[in-house]
């Protein structure tokens, strides 16, 4: 689902728009982020690219180095964003590199399907430390340059703690942190000229999060979606662009939400609720 240079050709912005500046994400060699990175490479930026897999950054940051002739993307793999230090470091090093930070995509995230009865206490630590401490630490080792810079954030959030989603409480309860974090950051950095914001996705086609988050036997979603598909790639690419550009100058502490409006439904299990959690604690229960 990768981009290429009709979104340029295609697009309502204009080619140069980022010209100058430089992007920093986390998460940045994954599905959502990386998109969001090769719209804003197409568009002028340079990027710094941060992941925990060296193999995986290092060659998606070649890939969408690519996209634009003349653009600088580097990607610096075994950085942890649990790790403030770690993230210190690749910041210290795209500073070198690239010269400044101007932008910054806290999308680093982990998650998996799991009932409440099989969650450990450390895998919910585990989802809360890469989500919400993780973009936490993210802002924390941006903060200079933002602040010379006069720059804007973007955390990728989500709809999970809107409404209860079975087996997401982990990623629920860190998402709506994330949330929280932004509107403060909104407020306490605004008068400094820095902008925070959310993009919430929805069930974005070809990402990890949609192959890992579709429960088996779960019936297709593209009709019960208010605007009657998926998601794509360029959805969350059109919205990170407008965030990050003049045209949003006015605009921070919100939560974009790229979901085609199918939270408001409210129905992620389908059919499979409730019976899917009775029987599970029916069948373990019958085991004590
Ligand atoms: N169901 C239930 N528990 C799970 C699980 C699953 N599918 N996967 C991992 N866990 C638990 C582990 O058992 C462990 O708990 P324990 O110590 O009580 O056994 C805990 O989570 C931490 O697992 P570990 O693999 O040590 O953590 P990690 O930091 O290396 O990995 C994860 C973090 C668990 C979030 C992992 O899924 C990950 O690295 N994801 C990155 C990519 C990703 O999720 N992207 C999401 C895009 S939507």
């Amino acid at each position: 689902m990768a981009l290429d240079k009709s979104f340029v050709d295609n697009s309502s912005w204009k080619p140069d728009l980022f010209k100058g500046k430089v992007v920093f994400v986390t998460g940045g060699a994954g599905s959502i982020c990386r998109i969001q990175t090769e719209a804003m490479v197409l568009l002028g930026a340079d990027a710094a690219i941060i992941g925990r897999n060296v193999q995986k950054t290092e060659n998606a940051a070649k890939e969408i180095q690519q996209l634009r002739p003349g653009s600088k993307v580097i990607g610096l793999g075994n950085v942890d964003v649990r790790d403030v230090n770690s993230i210190a470091k690749s910041v210290e090093k795209t500073v070198e590199e690239l010269g400044r930070i101007d932008f910054v995509i806290a999308g680093a995230a982990g998650n998996f399907l799991s009932d409440f009865n099989h969650l450990s206490s450390n895998a919910f630590k585990s989802v809360v430390s890469i989500d919400l401490l993780g973009s936490f630490n993210t802002v924390k080792a941006c903060f200079d340059q933002l602040r010379k810079n006069k720059g804007a954030i973007i955390f990728v959030s989500a709809t999970l703690h809107y409404y209860g989603v079975p087996f997401q409480s982990h990623v629920g309860a860190a998402k709506a942190g994330v949330d929280a974090l932004s509107n403060a950051l909104a407020v306490e950095l605004g008068p400094i000229g820095i902008r925070s914001n959310c993009i919430a996705p929805g069930m974005i086609e070809g990402t990890e999060g949609m192959s890992r988050l579709t429960p088996p036997g779960a019936t297709p979603f593209d009709k019960k979606v208010p605007l009657q598909r998926l998601g794509s790639g360029k959805d969350i690419a059109e919205a990170t662009v407008y965030l990050f550009s003049p045209a949003a100058d006015y605009v921070t502490g919100t939560i974009q939400v790229v979901d085609g409006g199918v939270w408001h439904i409210g129905s992620f299990m389908g059919d499979l609720y409730p019976n899917i959690i009775i029987q599970q604690n029916l069948d373990e229960v019958s085991k004590l």
